[in-house]
């Protein structure tokens, strides 16, 4: 959600400014902007759109001379999408350019303030005020301006900041919003993720809140919120640049679909080691998790839905409560947690507001935390007591699947983890479980490849106006995703409901050629769902059934087959999400639509 670049060095900025910018896109944008500054002055071009439109406007970027200098993509929340709320924002004197992503939440009183003082407001965004308040405190020393605007702010916010005075110098400020910077040679950066800085640099510096860095081309030095140095350590981007590529795909997410067995191969096979699943990076230790009494997980979207499918596992196996609650809604909700919960965090980018709230809120209450997070260094990695990473590599597709089948996959993992150290579980399930385990990635690799039909499929249902999909129990949770995938890139209305709900509701909305989509990957309830298909069907519904292949009974009740192949049924989501993830994308192909970055969506959900 909104992104922040910038660049100084020899080279001209805007052409970089530009390419950082597009690759930021994934993140979910509806307006962009750059400054750059030239001959003590500070040249802004911003636009309504996308950044083809900016590129087009600066002739892509050479309209723009300049070595230094900032980029924005704005996803609008306070303001409509126009140029004028575009950033970069200028100071009415035209001396500094501030770009941002996150929420100023005391914006109203600082703006009544700064209209008295006389200031002039262009926008009607938030971060005008930063701008402002950073000239209203400069007399000479933009640290100093800097640091005293970013006392007065209340919120989030990764800011980068040019000025005239300085000009091959930037500043970039974080709070609660992320932001990397790239170490280069003769030439730094910034940037809110790494997918912008690998084709530059594989060298960056996490900062943390309240850390604020000052750039120049041979230099960067990190501060913290008082202005003393802080030493920071340089990591290194093991990603390479392909990773964020399409790499001959049409668009990324058939590309994060088609990469899902090697990415749980990837997150599954290191923590395998002669017959023992080892998770010694999180420090649980028998003892501690004997010692808990129930395990929250908490998350928003897709990875809330992974924690749902996760929790049948880590209960059928630990035989211990788990609970799975939104975090915008455990947040503000006085949760029942205390030091004897375990609060389980997912989320793929690591900075989602809400999760990171959700968090901070459990471990006030003297939970422990353990992440499973994909993106290295981020947010919720860092404020966990405990890590797992998802190694699913970037996920650019603003709908997530790999990152939504890594997350299961951990879950598998921990339940089992757990379970063994717990001594809830015997040797002889534990070895069979493991070896399921093992080849998920196989069975993935099959869920892709026995379902030809999928395109066919979609050229019959796209043009539905609304879509069920029902399941029990396991089969529940993938109907979740299921719907989920659907609506966010198709724009179809996708509703997900317990089968055995239908007849308290929903089936009143049953008519003739209703698409219902009914998951029967569940052996154990496998009949309950049959006779849920089967008076759906006696009112006029076409069923897309997802079951196993050699499953005749359901075969010869649906109109349509989607195949799964058979996995322990606790560890089913995994694979059967796939066919779905498919069928989400063929049909939002067939509707024309933009798959990778969906309407009104944003990848990493930076803002409440
Ligand atoms: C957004 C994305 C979803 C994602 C959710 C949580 O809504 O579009 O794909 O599941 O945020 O994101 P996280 O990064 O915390 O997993």
């Amino acid at each position: 959600m909104c992104g922040i670049v910038g660049y100084t060095g020899s080279q001209e900025a805007a052409p970089i400014l530009l390419e950082g910018l597009k690759k930021l896109e994934y993140r979910g944008y509806d307006s962009a902007g750059i400054a750059v500054i030239n001959d003590s002055r500070i040249s802004v071009s911003k636009v309504t759109g996308r950044i083809a439109n900016l590129c087009e406007k600066t002739s892509d970027g050479k309209n723009c001379p300049g070595t230094a200098g900032i980029g924005h993509t704005r996803w609008a929340t306070h303001g409509a999408p126009t140029d004028t709320n575009a950033h970069p924002h200028m100071s009415n004197d035209g001396k500094f350019a501030v770009v941002h992503n996150g929420i100023i939440e005391n914006y109203i009183a600082l703006r009544e303030e700064l209209t008295e003082k006389g200031y002039r407001f262009e926008s009607q965004t938030d971060t005008e005020v930063i701008v402002h308040l950073i000239e209203m405190y400069y007399s000479g020393n933009l640290k100093n301006a800097v640091i005293k605007a970013s006392s007065r702010l209340r919120g989030s916010y990764a800011l980068g900041v040019v000025c005239t005075d300085e000009p091959e110098k930037l500043y970039a400020a974080r709070e609660a919003s992320p932001l990397i910077l790239g170490v280069g040679i003769g030439e730094n950066y910034f940037a809110s993720d790494v997918t912008a800085l690998v084709p530059y640099t594989r060298n960056v510096i996490y900062l943390d809140d309240g850390e604020f860095a000052e750039i120049t081309p041979d230099s960067i030095t990190v501060f913290d919120p008082a202005g003393r140095p802080v030493n920071k350590k340089i990591s290194r981007i093991t990603w390479d640049v392909q990773a964020a590529e399409k790499g001959g795909y049409e668009h990324f997410m058939l590309k994060e679909i088609i990469e899902q067995p090697g990415a749980i191969k990837a997150t599954i096979a290191p923590r395998i080691k002669d017959g023992k699943i080892v998770l010694d990076e999180t420090g649980l230790t028998a003892e501690y998790l004997k010692s808990i009494n129930k395990i929250v997980i908490t998350a928003c979207g897709s990875a809330y839905y992974a924690g749902c499918a996760g929790k049948y596992a880590i209960e059928k196996l630990c035989r211990i409560p788990v609970q799975v609650e939104l975090a915008s809604e455990l947040r503000y909700s006085d949760p029942i947690i205390d030091e004897h919960t375990l609060v389980i965090v997912l989320s793929q980018s690591g900075e989602t507001a809400d999760t990171i709230a959700a968090m901070k809120e459990c471990k006030k209450r003297g939970a422990k935390t353990l992440a499973i997070v994909n993106v290295v260094g981020s947010t919720i990695a860092n404020i966990a007591d405990h890590t797992i990473y998802t190694w699913a590599g970037p996920e650019i597709a603003v709908a997530t699947t790999k990152g939504y089948t890594t997350q299961v996959s951990v879950l598998y993992l921990f339940a089992l983890y757990a379970a063994e150290k717990m001594n809830r579980i015997d040797e002889e399930l534990y070895k069979r479980l493991l070896e399921s385990l093992n080849t998920l990635p196989k069975k993935i690799q099959e869920a892709l490849d026995m379902n030809p039909q999928i395109p066919n499929l979609a050229k019959k249902y796209h043009n539905a106006s609304s879509l069920f999909f029902i399941g029990r129990n396991t089969d529940y949770a993938v109907a979740l995703e299921g719907a989920l995938k659907m609506k966010e890139i198709s724009y179809i209305h996708a509703e997900s409901y317990a089968a055995g709900e239908l007849k308290h509701g929903t089936i009143a909305l049953i008519e003739e050629h209703q698409p219902v989509i009914a998951l029967c990957c569940n052996e154990s309830i496998m009949e309950k769902t049959m006779s849920n298909i089967i008076e759906v069907k006696a009112r006029g519904a076409e069923v897309l059934a997802v079951t196993f292949k050699d499953n005749q009974k359901i075969v010869s009740l649906a109109d349509d087959m989607i195949y799964v192949p058979k996995t322990e049924t606790i560890f089913a989501a995994a694979a059967e999400i796939v066919p779905l993830q498919l069928l989400a994308y063929y049909v939002a192909k067939e509707n024309g639509c933009d798959i990778d970055k969906p309407k009104n969506l944003a990848k990493s959900v930076t803002v409440e």
